[in-house]
């Protein structure tokens, strides 16, 4: 199924889009699998924000002089892709926030708080980035409801039967990854959307690994609430989008008070300007919303089934390589994966894999990846972990190889 995708486009052209790809790092070709991280940038985006700051910089929504209006116009027009970019229903939907991060806390606080009792319930799961626990447990505190934790299987998956069960009339939030940043697992989202929805609770996704890497439709998901993070899909940092059904989003209290979300402010009230604008208070990252805009527009062209057929085959290529190293153990082997490969090494500490397949140009990320209790839920401290994006070659997973037999050679083990 995947060839016709396969052909849409040639890597190695893609990697021209991308001027930091083509560097020596410590006297080899830089080989980039840090892109769970943030993700580098495409020549488009880079331009974008330049042409903003050399050309149109302004504040928007305020001004009537020229610039301000090219800068809102940019700014909005930056909304209407990100519409498109998530199939939302209408763009009052579409909120910039700064990451996902600040999507999930906005929701916490601004959804959560005024409506959750001692006794309600808030479901996330074993698999969650610390950024879709916190706010939730911060939530717990302050209103008395209680976290659950849907389990997972030792290859990685969700624990559908146990969700199933966790659900009830106390369930009034869930909250799970859409792609694990530390295992890589595709969760059955749509799945677990309906069965919370009978059950009459609202779900937020965390999106931030997936929008990367999959076709979202926050429509046909049917989600109430769905976030990304600009840099992770090709933007710039300190922007992402906040999605949420704007039947909610009406209901819901601001997030922050200032300028730009009001309608009018005197001593004595403030009445609410409109979506999305009461969740934008202060002026915004307007060239980070330019230039993500930008990104989206980038891997829209290219096609995110194109992107995510060519991300399969650099992961099998990946899977296949390290699984034949002896010593290199994968965590995380769900059946439906994205380009995320976390694994350990007998005898070796992953900062010490990370450091040395530096030295060979391997960029890779080590640690407990913003998910303690998933690493708990292993008995490990840490994994490293190796992520691909558009522009990875499988030429890229033979250095990675190459550089962990070098760890392997170094450690005589
Ligand atoms: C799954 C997941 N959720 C949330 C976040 C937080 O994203 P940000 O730091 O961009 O707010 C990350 C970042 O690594 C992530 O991987």
């Amino acid at each position: 199924m995947n060839a016709a995708a396969r052909n849409l486009y040639d890597v190695h052209d893609v990697r021209k889009d991308f001027p930091i790809l083509h560097q020596q790092v410590n006297g080899h070709p830089l080989v980039y699998l840090d892109n769970g991280a943030t993700s580098q940038k495409p020549r488009s985006v880079i331009d974008a924000v330049r042409h903003y700051y050399e050309r149109d910089n302004a504040n928007v929504h305020r001004g009537v002089h020229t610039l301000s209006e090219r800068a809102t116009n940019d700014y909005e027009g930056a909304r209407d892709t990100a519409r498109r970019f998530i199939n939302a229903n209408h763009r009052s939907e579409v909120i910039f926030v700064r990451g996902s991060t600040e999507a999930i806390n906005l929701v916490a606080q601004s959804y959560g708080r005024p409506r959750l009792r001692e006794g309600d319930e808030i479901i996330i799961s074993t698999m969650e980035h610390h950024s879709n626990i916190v706010p939730w447990q911060m939530l717990a505190g302050q209103t008395g409801a209680t976290l659950k934790v849907i389990p997972i299987s030792d290859e990685g998956e969700l624990d559908m039967d146990a969700y199933l069960k966790m659900l009830g009339p106390k369930t009034r939030i869930v909250s799970v990854v859409h792609v694990s940043n530390a295992l890589g697992t595709i969760n059955p989202v749509k799945a677990i959307i309906q069965a919370a929805h009978d059950a009459g609770a609202v779900v937020m996704l965390d999106g931030a690994q997936a929008a990367p890497h999959l076709a979202i439709d926050v429509q046909s998901l049917d989600s109430d609430f769905y976030t990304f993070s600009g840099h992770k899909v090709f933007g710039p940092t300190g922007i992402g989008v906040l999605h949420g059904k704007r039947a909610l989003l009406e209901e819901m209290d601001a997030y922050q008070g200032g300028g730009d979300m009001i309608r009018s402010v005197s001593f004595e009230d403030t009445t609410y300007n409109e979506l999305p604008y009461k969740f934008e208070a202060g002026t915004p990252n307007i060239a980070g919303a330019i230039g993500l805009g930008a990104a989206l527009a980038y891997v829209s062209n290219l096609g995110i089934d194109a992107i995510a057929a060519h991300e399969q085959e650099v992961l099998e290529a990946a899977v296949s390589s390290l699984s034949e190293i002896p010593g290199v153990r994968l965590v995380g082997t769900a059946k439906h994966k994205s380009g995320i490969v976390s694994f350990v090494m007998d005898g070796v500490h992953p900062h010490d894999i990370g450091t040395i397949v530096d030295g060979e140009g391997v960029a890779i990320r080590t640690g407990h990846h913003c998910a303690m209790p998933l690493m708990k839920r292993y008995g490990l401290a840490a994994t490293a972990r190796a992520s691909f994006a558009l522009y990875n070659t499988r030429e890229e997973t033979d250095a990675l190889a190459a550089a962990i037999r070098k760890v392997k050679e170094v450690f005589h083990c």
